[in-house]
């Protein structure tokens, strides 16, 4: 492949990148595949996505909804880990974080009551290398 050939194939990638997402992610947001990474915009990270995206687990009781996060990603102590889960609303407004410490958590893990929450719930995850991604599902 020449190198006029790879910077067009590499701009017509970033481009996808960017617009991909909106048809997945509620909304449209530019900032996916550059700033932050989804299943569909994984940008720079597209060999990253099994081990990075957020699985949102939702289940039902007595007490409210509840979430549960997971992340299958190591934790290599400070070389390689999730730093730290967080949870959006709707609005991609802040409702809760949990902090990992690569030194204790064997699994980036994280659980939440969210009472009578209804609505889309957005789960970032970072990577101390491969940065933050985000995955939704409906409640
Ligand atoms: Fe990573």
């Amino acid at each position: 492949m020449d190198r006029r050939h790879f910077i067009r194939m590499t701009f017509a990638g970033s481009a996808l990148g960017i617009i991909a997402p909106s048809t997945v992610l509620a909304g449209s947001n530019a900032m996916a595949g550059g700033v932050f990474y989804t299943k569909d915009a994984p940008g720079r990270w597209s060999k990253k996505v099994s081990g990075h995206l957020p699985i949102i687990k939702i289940s039902k009781g007595q007490d409210g909804t509840a979430a549960q996060v997971v992340t299958p990603h190591e934790m290599k102590g400070y070389d390689h880990y999730i730093v730290k889960h967080m949870l959006l609303d709707h609005n991609y407004q802040f409702i809760a974080e949990t902090m990992f410490n690569p030194m204790e958590d064997k699994a980036p893990i994280s659980n939440y009551q969210l009472g009578d929450y209804q609505g889309a719930l957005y789960a970032l995850s970072v990577c101390n290398k491969h940065d933050s991604w985000l995955n939704v599902v409906e409640v």
